[in-house]
Order: structure tokens, then sequence, then C-alpha cells
């Protein structure tokens, strides 16, 4: 590498530091320096779950592929820290900011800031809700509306039977849904999907809906407090695995059977949950890709080189029923 790139990059990890708060405990500041190559600042959410850890390294591993300069910053699930970091990468002049938005809203005046500065900014993963759509150049992730549209189109699937058989002693589908993060994109498309599909089906009636911030700690916490509360629970859907973890924990506690005595849908995909899946404690796990690395750099170079990207793109995506022939799934990798 070069001594004048080296410098630069020096100077800019001190700027991240300083704009980051930085300090002897917050070690979330690293690089990724294989050559020459164009500067990119990440800011990432954190790392509350194993999809997260997943789709940093992704991205991480295709930087260095591209020897692409990745300053990588984790924003320990704060959107101030996030705009701190963007701030630091404006400061500095990467050419090219990527982020994972903690919540949709709030991104106005950096994104502002990145325009004046002359500096393209790429959202990732989690949608954004901005005035102006073209102070962004482009979004590539998962599309969460269709992930929560598969879970309530499953649903229809698995209850056909028991639908035509409801009467006065059992009138309605019971779900309990366990939100991700309030505010974040992925959590309101998923939610609302799943509504969607169900809106025209009155008999599934939702009886919980409470945020676990994708976390498996409050998966399990949050299921301690719904089991406890209602015992005609039919449907559990969860934003994310991590949180389903949690809660086939705390219904095994119980003596439950997760996936027979309660029906579970599930999204991510993590290998924990496949395995789940081929237990029989999950009955559907909805895909959300992570590994979404090689296409954000290839969209982050062309972006440096000034060429004009598409706004919306979407990741491939599957769904794994319980009927599959799970043996064909190939292994998850997280
Ligand atoms: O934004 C994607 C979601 O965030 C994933 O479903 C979840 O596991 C993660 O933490």
């Amino acid at each position: 590498m070069h001594i004048r790139t080296q410098l630069r990059l020096i100077i800019l990890l001190f700027i991240v530091c300083c704009f980051a708060g930085c300090s002897a405990q917050r070690k979330n500041v690293s690089k990724i320096v294989n050559d020459d190559g164009i500067i990119v600042g990440f800011s990432q959410i954190g790392a509350e779950s194993a999809w997260r850890t997943c789709n940093t390294r992704s991205v991480q591993e295709a930087a260095a592929e591209r020897g692409v300069q990745l300053v990588y910053d984790n924003a320990e699930q704060k959107q101030e820290n996030q705009i701190k970091a963007m701030r630091s990468f404006i400061a500095y002049q990467v050419d090219v900011i990527v982020f994972v938005p903690i919540v949709t809203d709030g991104w106005d005046n950096v994104l502002q800031e990145a325009r004046d500065a002359g500096i393209p900014v790429l959202v990732t993963d989690r949608k954004i809700h901005v005035e102006d759509q073209s102070l962004y150049a482009g979004f590539i992730g998962t599309d969460s509306l269709k992930e929560g549209r598969n879970a309530g189109l499953f649903l229809l699937e698995k209850f056909a039977h028991m639908r035509e058989q409801l009467d006065e002693g059992k009138e309605y589908i019971n779900i309990v849904e366990l939100f991700g993060t309030e505010g974040s994109s992925v959590a309101i498309g998923r939610a609302e999907g799943l509504r969607e599909v169900l809106k025209e089906h009155p008999e599934f009636r939702i009886i919980y809906s409470k945020s676990g911030d994708f976390l498996r700690s409050r998966g399990y916490e949050l299921a301690v407090e719904f089991l406890d509360m209602y015992e005609d629970i039919d449907v559990i859907f969860s934003h994310n695995d991590g949180m389903t973890l949690g809660v086939i924990e705390a219904m095994e506690e119980r003596g439950l059977r997760p996936g027979k005595d309660i029906v579970i849908v599930t999204i991510d995909a993590q290998q924990a949950a496949i395995d789940a899946l081929i237990e029989g404690k999950v009955n559907c796990v909805i895909e959300c890709n992570p590994k979404t690395g090689r296409e954000i750099i290839n969209l982050a170079e062309r972006l440096a080189a000034g060429e004009s990207i598409p706004q919306l793109q979407y990741v491939h995506e599957d769904v794994f029923y319980e009927t599959d022939d799970l043996s064909l799934i190939e292994p998850r990798g997280y």
C-alpha cells in the first residue's frame, strides 16, 4: 500500500475515533486494508444476532477480495453513534458511505451533509424514510414485506383444515408476534406483510405483539411473559431466529413442545433455526439473506466511479417449509 494511502487511513481512523467518541472501552472501529483502492465508510448497527455478524463478515470479506479499504463502525444499536460515524466519514471524504439504518427516520440532515460533500450513500438491509429520495443513491437488501407475506401464506395453508372447523368452542387461531426493533423498516415490513395476507381471514387474531429487539434473551423473556398470560396460543410469529431460539428454550422449560403444541414461524434461516426445523421444533423458516457483501461492494465501486445505480435492489431469498425435503438444505454457514 502506498504511504499516502496509509497516511490517509490513519487520519481517517483518528477522525472516526474522535467523532464516534472512541475510548479504551469502545473498540468498534476497525479497518480492512489490502492495497490501494477506494475507501468505503461502513456504519453497521451492531452485533445483536448471528445474522448481523454474518452480514458484517460478508461485507468485510467482499471488501478484502476487491481491495476496497473498509472503515467499519459498530454503532452498538444507537442511531446517534451511526450519525457520528457518518459525519466522520464525511469529514475525511471517503469515496462512498454504506450504512444499515437502525430505524427508518431521522437521516435527512446527515444525508444532506454527505450530499453537500459530494459523497454518495448506499443504504443496505434496512430502509429509510426521507423527504427527498435523491439524498441517497440506492438501497440493496431483503424484502421484509414479502417475508411477512410469506409467513401469512404459510399460516393459511397450515391451518386450512382447522379454519373450516372453527366453532363457538374455538373461534380464533391465536397468534403471538415477536416484533423486531421498534421503528426499523424490517420489523414494520414483516408485521405489515403478515397482516396484509391475513386481513381477509378474521379467524386469525393477533393477541400479543411486543418488541424483542431481535435479541435471543428478549425472546426468552417475552416467551415467559406470554406463556403465563395465554393458554390458547396457536402460532408464534417471530421476526428473527435469535428471538425464536429464546422462545424454544422457554417453551421446553415448561414442558411444551415447540412446533407441535404451538406452530412456530421464524425469519432469517441461520443454521440453528434450520436444525430446529429438521427436529420439528419450528414449522416454517423464511430466509432473510445476510450475504450481501459482494453486491454492496460492487455497488460502492460503481458509485465511486461516478455511475448511477438502481434505487431499489432486492437479493434472493428462500422459504423452508417443514414439508420440504430438508436433507437438501445446504449448510447455512452461520
Ligand atoms: O435487519 C435484519 C434483521 O436484523 C435480521 O432479521 C435480524 O436477525 C437482525 O438482527
